[in-house]
């Protein structure tokens, strides 16, 4: 039987130029090197300059992700923006993108799910595509994390920074069968029980101010490889594909222990796994097209591949996804 799915048509990233390594950091706290790549596999960040903001960002991936596409912006109907670092409480840092691309048609929004929220994003443009109030969407993470900060507190400053990804959806009919391309299953789940153990001690309600982010790191890690392994269990049940079976995981960058628990628990084979958070650290929303588009550029993602993604986010908030290339 005939169905709509999601297709990935483009991909495109963005980093800002200046680089911060783990030595750049130890300049002005107390940390090293080694201690930084041993506990993370995280060796430098990237970090957007005074005035260059979450839409910029966004707006230079996802200028690459159309042009990757062959599809101009006047053919996009739907934006939506993963992002816990917008560039103004409101509107919507979707809505400035959109200003910025020169689209003056269909809706544009920000989702707010941290680490998760571009597993967030694909899921709800997803749906818009396949109940066909959409065509095609542009999806965004782009986060300028670099801004919420502590810079003092060492045991969250050296795991962040700043970067941009995006995708070009398109809804097309696909035959209903295992050779679908496009988005073939996805699961998101919250629990604000834990909201304490990751979040930002501020905000305009609160207290009136942007705040900083503070984590309980040892919490946060053993929560993630239980949770995320669980979802990724789920998904791919729901999707009726086996762990073996999955030509690339491209997971949330956050930290190189919680990948490597992970895959044992899965056994995922390293090389089926892609990593590219020793570059530029956790971008939040950005890192899995971070990870996409570096995929991408390596030729690993070529038609037929199937990919699956996941992620965990303060909240918590976590989520996967399986998609054919
Ligand atoms: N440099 C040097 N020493 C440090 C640093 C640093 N940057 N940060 C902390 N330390 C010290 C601590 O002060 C502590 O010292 P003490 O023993 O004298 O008190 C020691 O290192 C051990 O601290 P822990 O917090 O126990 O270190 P741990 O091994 O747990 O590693 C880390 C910390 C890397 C944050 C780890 O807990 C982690 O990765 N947690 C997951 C957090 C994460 O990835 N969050 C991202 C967002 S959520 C997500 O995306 C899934």
């Amino acid at each position: 039987m005939a169905v709509i799915r999601s297709i990935i048509r483009g991909i495109g990233a963005h980093l800002p130029a200046r680089i911060m390594t783990n030595d750049d950091l130890a300049e002005f706290v107390e940390t090293t090197n080694d201690w930084i790549v041993e506990r993370t596999g995280i060796h430098q960040r990237h970090i957007a300059e005074d005035g260059e903001t979450t839409a910029d960002l966004g707006v230079a991936a996802a200028r690459q992700a159309m042009i990757r596409a062959g599809i101009d912006p006047i053919d996009i109907d739907l934006i939506i923006c993963a992002t816990a670092t917008p560039d103004r409480t409101f509107p919507a840092t979707a809505v400035r993108i959109q200003s910025m691309l020169g689209i003056t048609k269909g809706a544009a929004f920000d989702i707010q799910a941290v680490c998760s929220g571009f597993v967030y994003a694909l899921v709800c443009a997803d749906n818009f595509l396949k109940a066909g109030q959409s065509r095609r969407a542009l999806v965004i993470g782009s986060e300028t994390f670099s801004r919420i900060l502590d810079w003092e507190d060492r045991s969250t400053c050296v795991l962040f920074g700043d970067g941009a990804g995006a995708v070009v959806l398109e809804a097309q009919p696909q035959l209903g069968d295992r050779n679908d391309r496009g988005i073939i299953a996805s699961r998101l789940r919250s629990d604000g029980r834990f909201e304490d153990l990751l979040y930002v001690d501020g905000g305009p309600s609160s207290t009136k101010t942007v705040g900083h982010l503070r984590m309980n790191g040892r919490e946060v890690f053993r929560h993630a490889i239980q949770k995320i392994s669980g979802i990724i269990e789920e998904t791919l049940l729901a999707s009726g594909y086996a762990a073996d079976e999955i030509d690339l995981f491209i997971p949330h960058q956050a930290n190189k222990r919680i990948l490597d628990g992970i895959a044992k628990k899965l056994d995922v084979p390293p090389e089926r796994i892609i990593i590219t958070l020793d570059k530029h650290g956790n971008t939040s929303a950005a890192s899995i097209p971070l990870a996409l588009n570096h995929a991408f550029e390596q030729h690993k993602l070529t038609e037929g591949k199937l990919v699956l993604l996941e992620a965990m986010g303060g909240g918590f908030t976590w989520g996967a996804l399986l998609v054919r290339w």
